[in-house]
């Protein structure tokens, strides 16, 4: 049966059994587009290095032109930004609504010129994403906010510091507090605080480029205000990715097989590694890379996600997937997003078996999973699909590519080159 492919076209991938050889991680997602938004607070010439070839660098990109900073890529995986200080505090609706971190420029937006415009961020296919928590910590710090006609205006001559405690440690709220308080009036704390290996990193540029942050990567963030003017653009690799890591692990997981993974980090992964082990696959880890080793079947496990140092609902379409072709019955509690099992009806299609029910999701492992035409809904459930194409039988024809795009750096070349039956039509 045609499908309509979606834009990006389609991925067709075939079971063919072991994956051998190595794989090289690029850079996080969730860390760049906070790197690249971090530019605004300084002027000069800035480098990041370790930048994935994904879509999502692309947009951003483009916002930061339409805001004033210049970027471009001299070889890949490099990315320069130049920021000459002549900016415009003014975000575009037709570039915000295509991705979800363009919030990312609000705090130093904020802090640096004292207002700023910007289109109400949408939500994602798994559903609504709201910044209330953003909102109401940058007016603890002194931010007057207006809402109208789907944009908000942000305005304070200059933030002052404040005591911020977040209900549920979000990761886009932490980053917009700890831009925004930069360059506040005061001292900053941010109890509650995300600590993703990702906000890790943010935190970690801006203290090279001369901001003044305690307690990274801890729950209790120290932001020490510094003058406006008084930091410095730098040179940045970024954190890998263990999403994509992760990727490769499952890859492996459900065709067998043994995979050494470049540049993974299992201290950002030490949960998810721990519970893919219960599952039965063989991990060694070394400073930089993991070896995963596969054989058998996969044991079943129950599962619930949280916020870092648990595991990410971003992992999730990924042990859902590993789950649907293991040994017995596994039960999945998502507790970040409660409509992020869209892709599940997909699964169905390739013979999982899998009753949802609000947060739960309960797997029962089949022997094996049948090709089928699937869509990607979003980033991860679209490369969830990838992998789930590599347990099953015949031929999985995978649409919506362009969502795979977003957050995956050749996802296609790298399964290839360690022996899958994957192209790209
Ligand atoms: C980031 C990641 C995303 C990941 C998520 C959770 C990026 C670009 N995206 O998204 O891949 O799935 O972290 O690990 O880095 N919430 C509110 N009010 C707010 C902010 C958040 O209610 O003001 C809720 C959200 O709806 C969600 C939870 O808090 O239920 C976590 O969201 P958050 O950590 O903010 O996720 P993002 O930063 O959007």
């Amino acid at each position: 049966m045609p499908t309509d492919p979606g834009p990006g076209g389609q991925i067709v991938v075939r079971r063919v059994g072991e994956l051998q050889g190595t794989i090289d991680v690029p850079g996080a997602k969730n860390a760049v587009l906070k790197l690249m938004a971090a530019t605004i607070l300084a002027d000069g010439e800035y480098e990041l290095t370790n930048v994935p070839a994904i879509a999502d660098v692309r947009i951003l990109g483009d916002l930061l032109e339409a805001i004033g900073v210049r970027t471009w890529s001299p070889t890949p995986g490099v990315l320069r930004l130049t920021n000459d200080g002549d900016l415009v505090p003014v975000a575009p609706y037709e570039l915000v609504e295509r991705i979800r971190a363009s919030i990312n420029v609000l705090g130093p937006l904020l802090t640096r010129f004292g207002r700023v415009r910007l289109s109400m961020p949408g939500g994602d296919d798994f559903g609504a994403r709201p910044i209330d928590m953003h909102v109401a910590g940058l007016e603890q710090m002194g931010a007057t906010f207006k809402f109208s006609h789907g944009e908000l205006e942000a305005t304070a001559d200059r933030l002052h510091g404040a005591d911020v405690t977040f209900p549920f440690p979000s990761v886009g709220a932490t980053e917009n507090i700890v831009t925004a308080a930069v360059f506040a009036d005061g001292r900053t704390t941010i109890d509650n605080a995300a600590r993703e290996p990702e906000v890790v990193d943010l935190c970690e540029m801006l203290v090279a480029m001369g901001a003044d942050i305690t307690g990274i990567g801890t729950s209790t963030l120290v932001v020490g205000g510094v003058e406006r003017g008084s930091l410095r653009p730098v040179d940045h690799r970024t954190v890998p990715d263990r999403i994509q890591a992760a990727t490769y692990v499952a890859a492996v997981a459900v065709a067998g097989g043994e995979l050494t993974i470049r540049d993974a980090r299992a201290g950002h992964m030490q949960n998810l590694l721990a519970r893919f082990a219960d599952m039965g696959l063989e991990l060694t880890a070394t400073d930089r890379d993991l070896r995963v080793a596969s054989e058998g079947r996969l044991r079943s496990i129950d599962v619930q996600t949280l916020p870092y140092p648990g595991i990410a609902t971003d992992y999730k379409p990924l042990v859902i997937t590993m789950l649907s072709v293991a040994d017995d019955v596994g039960i999945v509690t998502e507790n970040l997003y409660p409509g992020r099992f869209r892709y599940v009806e997909e699964l169905l299609r390739l013979g999982a078996d899998i009753r949802t029910n609000g947060h739960h999701a309960v797997v029962r492992g089949v022997p094996r999973l049948s090709g089928a035409p699937v869509k990607a809904h979003d980033i991860r459930a679209g490369a969830a699909m990838v992998v789930a194409g590599l347990a099953a039988e015949g031929e999985t024809v995978i649409s919506g590519v362009g969502h795979i795009d977003r957050g995956y750096d050749d996802l296609v070349g790298r399964l290839a080159a360690v022996g899958a039956d994957i192209r790209r039509v």
